[in-house]
């Protein structure tokens, strides 16, 4: 491992020790971690908070507790997307070196609620776009890589017609973008203050939901992308075409979503995906890409002071964010 300079050994971290709402965030002091032979440890300049985030630490869904620990979370420290620089290297660790400015999403290890991350060399981090501040880039990819798998589910290309439903949120802002890029002809659907912002990120319609209720939209569109989690299948299908598909960000009453995409090859009609969402660093380098040359650029709502990181997710949780919640650490 190569150094620097010596690093202090503790750092202030916001940890959730159980399960629960906002206030079980606490600010802590923690050793600072140490990286394995893989891993880079990352001095955090910008994290978010974002719905992942929410999600682990509420365990609304009881399914996140068999990945972060079925009593109490395993690990205390959440924050999955996260922009800063690298300070130490592990032993084998080619692709990057100390100094490197990075952003990137680690949803397995968590830990950008804190002055200091670890996370794998090889995993969802590249270096910063060229231009880019820690700011911007900390929220190029929770939101956006659940749209990039959502769209590469449904095979969107060009021409395809594509309607998202909540192009306001980090998840539908990236989808609109994404589907831009790959020739997809794109309906956003949003309220009123936010038609115009909505347009500027390329979508050739833009739908105010305050006054049109998107269901009365003319169709078919192959896919329907409801990125807040709000319709239903069964409300949707009208509008989609033949070998058209709906894809939700949320489960659906009483799980439905996942119920209708296991037995959707079954029946002929429009079907239901729900796509297990991965990040390879394969993806980060794209977003990267796409950010330079100015086609990708994520919402930025507000952007807090670390202390104010629990007041933030407080926020998050009215489901009325524009976009991401940025949390610049000193
Ligand atoms: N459990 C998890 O691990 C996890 C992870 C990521 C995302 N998700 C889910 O994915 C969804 C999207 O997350 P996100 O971060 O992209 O966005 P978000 O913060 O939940 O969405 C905010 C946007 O949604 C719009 N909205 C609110 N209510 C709406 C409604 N009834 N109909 C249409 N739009 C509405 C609002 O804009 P307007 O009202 O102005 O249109 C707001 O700008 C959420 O449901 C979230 O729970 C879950």
């Amino acid at each position: 491992m190569s150094t620097p300079t010596p690093l202090p050994t503790r750092m202030r971290a916001w940890t959730y020790r159980r399960y629960g709402p906002p206030d079980v965030l606490r600010l802590e002091e923690l050793p600072v971690p140490t990286p394995g032979p893989k891993d880079i440890l990352v001095r955090v300049r910008a994290t978010t908070v974002n719905r992942t985030d929410c999600g682990f630490r509420s365990a609304e869904y009881v399914v996140t507790r068999l990945f972060s620990g079925l009593f109490r979370p395993k690990r205390p420290v959440l924050g999955c997307e996260f922009a800063g620089e690298v300070v130490v290297v592990g032993a084998q660790v080619q692709r990057f070196k100390v100094g490197d400015q990075v952003f990137g999403f680690d949803d397995q290890r968590f830990g950008a609620y804190a002055e200091y991350m670890v996370t794998a060399a090889d995993g969802g981090v590249a270096l910063l776009p060229t231009g880019w501040s820690c700011t911007d880039a900390a929220a190029l990819t929770e939101g956006i890589h659940y749209a990039w798998c959502d769209l590469k589910a449904a095979r969107i290309g060009p021409g395809s017609r594509v309607l998202v439903y909540g192009a306001t949120g980090a998840i539908g802002s990236g989808a609109v973008q994404l589907a831009v890029s790959l020739g997809a002809v794109v309906t956003a659907v949003c309220t009123t203050p936010y038609v115009e912002r909505i347009k500027s990120l390329g979508a050739h319609q833009v739908i105010d939901r305050s006054t049109t209720d998107f269901r009365t939209v003319p169709g078919p569109f192959d896919l329907v992308f409801d990125a807040v989690g709000k319709s239903r299948f069964k409300h949707c299908k009208p509008l989609l075409a033949r070998d058209g598909c709906y894809i939700s960000t949320e489960l659906g009453p009483r799980g439905e979503n996942v119920f209708l995409a296991l037995i959707g090859g079954l029946r002929k009609g429009p079907r239901v995906r729900f796509p297990l969402p991965t990040i390879s660093q394969a993806d980060v380098l794209h977003f990267r890409s796409m950010a330079e040359a100015g086609t990708l650029r994520p919402l930025i709502d507000r952007v807090v002071g670390f202390d104010e990181l629990a007041e933030a997710t407080r926020f998050v949780e009215t489901g009325q964010k524009f976009g991401n919640v940025v949390v610049k650490l000193p």
